[in-house]
């Protein structure tokens, strides 16, 4: 909306840049069936915007939910601020006529360097849930990370969507529920196991909505969790990744490292790949936001394994500068629930597809058409005004 000021304000018309937004639409968000339906005048042409169409759309209290951290929300501040420090070193005069943001993971090809991140509870946003996020995953050919706590089950997600999902765990202190969830998750279809290592306890949220979360399934539980046995495990150390490795034919990819020490020892742990994650600030307070730390992992563990971040991804610029700093691909959190809470599937579809088309602009205008493409010398730090 902002951005539509700024044209008339410099006595530009919006159309142009609506007319290219609808046709790109129709070619990079949903090249294999309808397209999707601008909404006109309304139409959010950022994720910033999609953030007001969800308010709409899922009321104030999920919001408030989805959009909530630790303590006095510094984390979640840092992770988006951090990004405006970094500047583009664009190069010139590069043909940048075929954009390539292909790129392999873990054996798969993936179209875009663009993960959905597990969220909880996403029932609690549109009635579809989980769902409707695979269902948009499969249709823009984008992973999913599915949370332990999701709505639908494991398998209700993977078979209603076919999609690509991989599997978030919170191991429970009980290691029988944990092998048992493992399990469901394998039998599912996943080929990757992501261990969330941020969460021995839960973030103080103080600003949350108060959501009686009785009412939303813990679908993945059903059955295996017995009377008074936590979900978290605050006594969880390293062999648990070897215990895992032991336990299942899935790569296992630990979530929530922010330190060269534990990078290193994630690695030598036997660890398949890493996100740097700091929860979307909704754990520790005072973290340090996640692309400040994605440096001193890097320059640990090479390129043995792939690196993921997510927190505070907003724009295509954000994703341009992670891949530069080496990670391999982000995830993203918030961004696509709201998008769920604003259109169900579809408002997934969109802020995968804004976010994409943004790269796609980006790298054009940096002068990387691969991915491969973008490295360190495309970004500095400079002064922030
Ligand atoms: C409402 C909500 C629920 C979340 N639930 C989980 C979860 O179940 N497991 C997990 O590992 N991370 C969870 N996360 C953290 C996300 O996976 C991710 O790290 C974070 O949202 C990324 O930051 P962003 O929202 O700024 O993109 C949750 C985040 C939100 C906002």
């Amino acid at each position: 909306m902002k951005r539509r000021l700024f044209f008339k304000w410099a006595g530009i018309t919006t159309l142009p840049l609506t007319i290219s937004t609808r046709a790109w639409s129709s070619k990079y968000v949903d090249s294999n069936s309808t397209p999707l339906q601008p909404e006109g005048e309304n139409y959010p042409e950022s994720l910033y915007e999609l953030e007001q169409f969800a308010k709409k759309g899922m009321g104030e209290d999920a919001l408030l939910y989805l959009n909530g951290g630790a303590d006095d929300l510094l984390t979640i501040k840092a992770n988006m601020e951090a990004y405006r420090k970094i500047q583009i070193r664009a190069r010139r005069l590069v043909d940048v006529r075929t954009i390539s943001t292909q790129l392999q993971l873990f054996g798969k090809a993936l179209d875009n360097p663009i993960l959905l991140s597990p969220v909880a509870n996403q029932r609690y946003f549109h009635a579809e849930g989980e769902i409707a996020t695979a269902k948009a995953a499969k249709k823009t050919n984008h992973t999913m990370i599915a949370s332990s706590l999701s709505n639908f089950s494991i398998n209700e997600i993977v078979k209603e969507s076919n999609a690509d999902v991989w599997f978030q765990l919170y191991p429970s202190p009980v290691r029988d529920v944990t092998k048992r969830l493992i399990e469901r998750a394998e039998s599912a279809g996943c080929k990757v196991l992501v261990l969330t290592v941020d969460s021995p306890v839960v973030g103080k949220r103080e600003k949350f909505s108060l959501i009686d979360f009785g009412i939303l399934r813990k679908a993945n539980y059903e059955g295996i969790l017995p009377e008074g046995v936590g979900i978290l495990d605050a006594g969880m150390t390293w062999n648990i990744v070897d215990w895992l490795k032991k336990s299942t034919k899935m790569r296992i990819v630990l979530k929530g490292i922010v330190t060269h020490e534990d990078a290193h020892l994630a690695y030598e742990n036997g660890a398949d790949g890493i996100i740097v994650s700091n929860h979307g600030g909704r754990q520790l307070e005072s973290n340090r936001a996640t692309i400040d730390c994605l440096s001193e992992i890097i320059d640990t563990v090479k390129d043995k394994i792939p690196v993921l971040i997510d927190g505070g991804i907003r724009r295509g610029t954000d994703i341009f500068k992670a891949l530069a700093l080496g990670a391999k691909a982000v995830c993203i959190g918030r961004p696509f629930c709201w998008g769920l809470g604003a259109y169900g599937q579809r408002g997934v579809e969109l802020a995968l597809g804004i976010l994409r088309e943004e790269l796609i602009r980006d790298m054009k205008l940096a002068g990387t058409p691969a991915l491969n493409d973008i490295s360190l010398n495309h970004i500095t730090y400079g002064p922030v005004k």
